[in-house]
């Protein structure tokens, strides 16, 4: 694993926790992290003894207070795009990321930050979290995937008022919108993050990378196209190790001791 200068990576057994490390700014994301997350993530996907990803901020009050501003003032429309398409293209290799990854959000998720956790594929708050895409208010657009996966996760009409508005929703509203799907106590936030990945990781780790393609993949696709990835993968499960582990731990009244494989 590489070193890194805004990110820390620790272990805890199968899991790998990457916190942006930046919290002076509120762990603004600048090019520089958003490089980093890009590299992280590559060497993430491609570590066998890592099962599940846990993405959180350093300090109390944020997760990722947005892309960094003092960055953003200087573009011009062709360099907008090109940050605009680097970001896109980290975010979507974290989306595409074979094991699961949570967003453990622990305070302002705003803009950028917003759309980091949007492309993790669980959320979790702490009750002093805060989302929102407050770019209107500077003259731009959310330009990290916040137009196309907001409305995804929590319907057109809620994300278009907060994409309009750039007014901040709190945890409970995050919960009640679907935005996040659980929420804990800040002094909570690592630990039930863990405890909650781990419910995952004890599956079989290949059903776990086919049943997040096939769900992420018939997001993009017509359905009849969709059914039909969804049986191959079915089939690609069926000649699984795993497969003949946890349907035979289950006949044997045992508990499964799935390889990922
Ligand atoms: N980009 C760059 N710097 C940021 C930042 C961002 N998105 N968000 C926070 N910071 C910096 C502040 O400039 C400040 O740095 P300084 O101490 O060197 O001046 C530091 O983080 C702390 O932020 P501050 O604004 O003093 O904290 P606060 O508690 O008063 O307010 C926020 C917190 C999150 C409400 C406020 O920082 C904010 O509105 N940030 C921008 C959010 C945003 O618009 N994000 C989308 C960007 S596209």
């Amino acid at each position: 694993m590489s070193d890194f200068q805004h990110l820390r990576i620790d272990r805890d057994e199968e899991l790998a926790i990457v916190t942006i490390d930046r919290p002076e700014k509120l762990n603004a994301l600048n090019a520089a992290v958003v490089a980093e997350l890009g590299e992280a993530f590559a060497d993430l996907a491609t570590d066998d003894t890592v099962r599940g990803v846990i993405l959180t901020g350093a300090g109390e009050r944020s997760f990722v207070a947005g892309a960094d501003i003092g960055e953003l003032v200087e573009m011009n429309p062709l360099t907008a795009v090109q940050v605009s398409r680097t970001g896109q293209q980290v975010l979507e290799y974290i989306e595409q990321m074979p094991k699961p990854v949570v967003a453990a959000v622990g305070g302002f998720a705003l803009g950028g930050g917003c759309e980091l956790a949007l492309a993790c594929h669980l959320r979790m708050a702490s009750t002093n979290a805060r989302f929102g895409l407050p770019e209107v208010g500077l003259g731009i657009i959310p330009g990290y995937g916040g137009t196309v996966r907001l409305s995804r996760v929590i319907g057109l009409g809620r994300a278009v008022e907060m994409t309009l508005t750039g007014a901040p929703i709190d945890a409970e509203r995050a919960l009640a919108y679907g935005l996040v799907t659980r929420v804990v106590e800040r002094a909570d936030l690592l630990s039930e993050a863990t405890k909650w990945l781990r419910e995952i990781t004890a599956k079989g780790p290949v059903a776990v990378r086919l049943a997040l393609e096939s769900v992420y993949h018939a997001t993009d696709v017509a359905s009849a196209e969709a059914l039909r990835h969804e049986a191959s993968l079915f089939g690609v499960a069926a000649g699984t190790e795993d497969m003949r582990e946890g349907m035979g731990a289950f006949l044997e009244k045992r508990s499964p001791d799935f390889k990922g494989r």
